[in-house]
């Protein structure tokens, strides 16, 4: 009778549970649409075409790490408590692709400690405290009466408004603001003079959760996609 040596055995089964493993394995890797469902939610407007690493890679983009750990996250032994990838996502992430030289709100402008108290109510400071990623909206954040935290001493002289930004500041009608004015100055609009004119709350709250732009599609910069991106990274 043929005798199958202890060690042949081991051999025999290693093989075995290593194919076991690796099945599974080669199937998430290959499975073009895996990212979808190991997203804890859908991706932002016009987040939907950036892979995972865009923003949770390590700062050498390291990919074999950022597999890793999306495996472990598939086969549930990372949490989404846990940072998931390798660091949490900053606003350089973002500024990665959305750098706007002449942003009329530069984030690392409210670093400065004259803005330490509004800071305290709006931190200016980094992109996610109004864009939160994996909800599927363009601007996450619903209010929008916090330019009273920076603009209350604000003097425009000679006003063009029919109600001049002065009374409005008395009467603390500070929601109208964003009905006139675009938050990043992005937009190349005419911004309205009269109350009238204003866009409305409801448009302004459907821009956010991720409807038509109310400011028209006229833009002073567009951000890099996935490929041009990439080219900065590994040029
Ligand atoms: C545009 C940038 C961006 C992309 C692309 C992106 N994420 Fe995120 N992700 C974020 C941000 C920002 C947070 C932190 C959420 C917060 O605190 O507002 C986050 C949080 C998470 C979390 C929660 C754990 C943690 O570290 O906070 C998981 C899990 C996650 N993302 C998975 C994914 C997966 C899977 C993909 C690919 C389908 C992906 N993300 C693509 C920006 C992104
Ligand atoms: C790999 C590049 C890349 C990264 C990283 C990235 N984005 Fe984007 N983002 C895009 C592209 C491309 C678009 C769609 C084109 C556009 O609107 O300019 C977009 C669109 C957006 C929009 C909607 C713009 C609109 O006009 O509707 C917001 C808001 C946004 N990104 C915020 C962020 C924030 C916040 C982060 C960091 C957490 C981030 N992005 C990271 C590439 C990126
Ligand atoms: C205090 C809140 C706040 C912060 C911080 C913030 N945003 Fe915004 N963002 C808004 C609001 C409100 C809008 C919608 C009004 C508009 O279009 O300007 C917006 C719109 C956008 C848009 C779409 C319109 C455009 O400008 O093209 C992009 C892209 C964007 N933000 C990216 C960013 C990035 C990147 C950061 C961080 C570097 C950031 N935002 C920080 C509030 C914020
Ligand atoms: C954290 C403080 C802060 C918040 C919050 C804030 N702003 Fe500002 N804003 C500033 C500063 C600082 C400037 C630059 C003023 C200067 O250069 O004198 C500015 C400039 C502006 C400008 C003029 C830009 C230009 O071209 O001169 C407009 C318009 C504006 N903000 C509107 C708003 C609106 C609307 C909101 C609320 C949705 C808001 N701001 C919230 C601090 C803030
Ligand atoms: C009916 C539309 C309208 C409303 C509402 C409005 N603004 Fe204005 N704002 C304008 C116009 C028009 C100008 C002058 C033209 C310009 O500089 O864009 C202006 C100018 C400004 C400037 C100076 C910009 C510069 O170039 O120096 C700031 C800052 C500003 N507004 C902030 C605010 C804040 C804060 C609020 C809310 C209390 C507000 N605006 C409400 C239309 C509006």
């Amino acid at each position: 009778m043929l005798k199958i040596s202890p060690l042949r055995k081991r051999q025999f089964f290693g093989c075995i549970i290593g194919l076991i493993l690796a099945i599974p394995l080669i199937y998430v890797l290959t499975l073009d649409t895996s990212e979808e469902y190991l997203s804890i939610g859908p991706m932002n407007t016009g987040h939907k075409d950036l892979k995972c690493f865009a923003c949770h890679a390590d700062a050498n983009g390291n990919l074999v790490q950022q597999i890793q750990s999306n495996i472990s996250y598939t086969i549930g032994a990372r949490d989404k408590n846990v940072d998931f990838g390798t660091k949490d996502v900053t606003l350089d992430n973002c500024l990665q692709c959305h750098d706007r030289p002449n942003d009329r709100h530069p984030v690392y402008r409210f670093s400065e400690p004259r803005f330490k108290e509004a800071i305290e109510q709006i931190n200016a400071t980094t992109c996610i405290t109004c864009h939160t990623e994996h909800k599927k909206e363009r601007v996450s954040l619903d209010k929008v009466n916090y330019c009273m935290n920076c603009h209350q001493t604000l003097e425009i002289e000679n006003d063009p408004l029919d109600i001049s930004h002065k009374d409005l500041i008395l009467n603390e009608k500070w929601s109208t603001c964003i009905q006139c004015h675009d938050f990043h100055g992005n937009h190349k609009y005419k911004v309205p003079e009269k109350l009238a004119d204003t866009i409305s709350l409801k448009n302004i709250k459907e821009y956010f959760k991720g409807g038509k732009d109310p400011f028209g599609t006229d833009k002073k910069y567009t951000a890099l996609s996935l490929e041009e991106w990439l080219k900065t990274v590994n040029p």
